[in-house]
């Protein structure tokens, strides 16, 4: 989901060393429901307010939520039942939310432990760091060498490795190219559900013997997480860091933008080679929709649209993984205007939400991302569709609608993995009658 940024106060030193952790102590979070124009006028001026951050859009009529830090939060508040404008308190102290979310991992001991009897441990009761990720991803490549295969395809502005897994299984028959579909998550870092469940999807997919036929018939390409930097910055430092962690210093010690802090990083979703840097993106590498220094400036999106371009004329379906507000969201982002084959697209994507209703009720709002949330440029759904050419191509936006937003409980993780894949299996299954 996107905010519009203002940085967060309070001291993080740009130093090396690991900062120390920013603190949500006493910080709001909000709902407002603006009702007419000036009260949407008066919500934006409100938001300009130091450290007040919103997670969802302000829109007339539309609830939009905003995290307000202790030093406003009163006058803020004051403020809105002047003005009879409806709101009410999500959460009073965002620091309690924060912890209350995840679990506490296992010790060093108990984890070898685990190790040791189950080759991995991975769950999907809690949120995991990117080491864990990666030592499950290896085990599976391990333990069903004959399904999963490690496509390393390159690293992370800090270095950490990015994997895409292939799960494939059966013989490809003569003269038949078998359609494969592409997942990604985690370009977002403090969207945590995103690459828990595309964690559960490669579970089924590999470890649930049910679904062998989905991976006889079809080839998987899944990328747990793009943004593997933010991802281990939201745990250590940051827990709602959206951007990569590039920073603006460069190889001979020139800096290329403002160091303060909230100024490091790129959004991974703005940066992508289409229509880059308009409607929605910023230039100012201060804000949090921050598109880079040019199209594919970053090593993550260049990595994955290489590959994506290398095996494009195989993919058939581009899902992308974010949260929250529960959403299917169908291109254009850029533009308001429909895609000549915007009805083949929401064909699709209304037979995998009323698939998805069907688990346990929850409703996906489906539509265009201008039409239920604001124009975005640069976006990896757009990209893939326009200039990787795949037809069908999605952002899912996870659960829920904003009672934790980004902060959705652990608890959450295997429920909202078996809805999406429910809507997944439905994607593939029309994928395949199309064939
Ligand atoms: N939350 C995501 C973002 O801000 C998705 C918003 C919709 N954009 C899109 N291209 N589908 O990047
Ligand atoms: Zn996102």
């Amino acid at each position: 989901f996107d905010i519009v940024i203002a940085p967060i106060t309070g001291g993080v030193s740009n130093k090396k060393q690991t900062p120390s952790r920013v603190s949500y102590k006493k910080f709001q979070i909000i709902r407002v429901l603006p009702s007419d124009e000036d009260e949407v006028l008066d919500i934006e001026a409100m938001s300009e307010e130091p450290g007040v951050q919103v997670w969802m859009p302000i829109r007339l009529n539309k609830t939009a939520d905003l995290v307000l830090p202790p030093s406003v939060a009163r006058d803020v508040k004051r403020f809105l039942t002047q003005r009879e404008i409806n709101f009410i308190v999500l959460s009073s102290d965002l620091e309690r939310s924060i912890h209350k979310q995840n679990p506490k991992s296992p010790s060093i001991n108990q984890k070898s432990e685990l190790k040791a009897t189950k080759g991995h441990v991975m769950t999907w009761t809690r949120y995991h760091r990117y080491q864990d990720i990666l030592d499950y991803l290896m085990y599976l490549s391990e333990n069903y060498p004959h399904l999963v295969e490690l496509l390393p395809i390159g690293k992370t502005v800090e270095g950490r490795p990015l994997k895409v897994v292939k799960i494939s299984s059966g013989q490809t028959r003569e003269n038949v190219v078998k359609p494969a579909i592409w997942i990604d998550a985690g370009i977002h870092a403090r969207e945590w559900i995103s690459p828990a469940v595309a964690l559960f999807i490669l579970r089924q997919l590999v470890e649930n013997k049910s679904y062998r036929t989905l991976i006889s018939e079809i080839d998987w390409y899944i990328l747990p997480m793009i943004n593997a930097d933010g991802y281990e910055y939201s745990h250590t430092v940051d827990r709602l860091w959206r951007k990569s962690r590039r920073t603006a210093a460069t190889k001979s010690g020139r800096t290329l933008w403002d160091v303060s802090y909230g100024c490091e990083g790129v959004d991974l979703n703005r940066n992508w080679d289409w229509h880059w840097a308009g409607v929605g993106a910023s230039q100012d590498p201060c804000s949090d929709t921050f598109a880079g220094s040019h199209a594919f400036s970053e090593p993550e999106t260049r990595a994955v649209s290489d590959f994506i371009l290398d095996h494009r004329d195989r993919i058939q379906v581009y899902l992308t993984l974010h949260s929250y507000s529960q959403m299917w969201l169908v291109p254009w982002s850029h533009t308001k205007k429909l895609a000549d084959d915007y009805d083949d697209m929401m064909y699709l994507a209304r037979q995998a939400t009323e698939a998805i209703q069907k688990v346990h009720g929850s409703h996906y709002q489906l539509g265009t991302t201008p039409s239920l949330l604001y124009t975005t440029s640069g976006c990896s759904d757009d990209w893939a569709k326009g200039k990787a050419g795949i037809k069908y191509s999605y952002t899912i936006e996870l659960p829920d609608k904003g009672m934790y937003g980004f902060l959705l409980p652990a608890e959450k993780i295997v429920t909202t993995g078996k809805e999406i894949f429910t809507g997944i299996k439905s994607i593939a299954k029309s994928i395949l009658k199309i064939n």
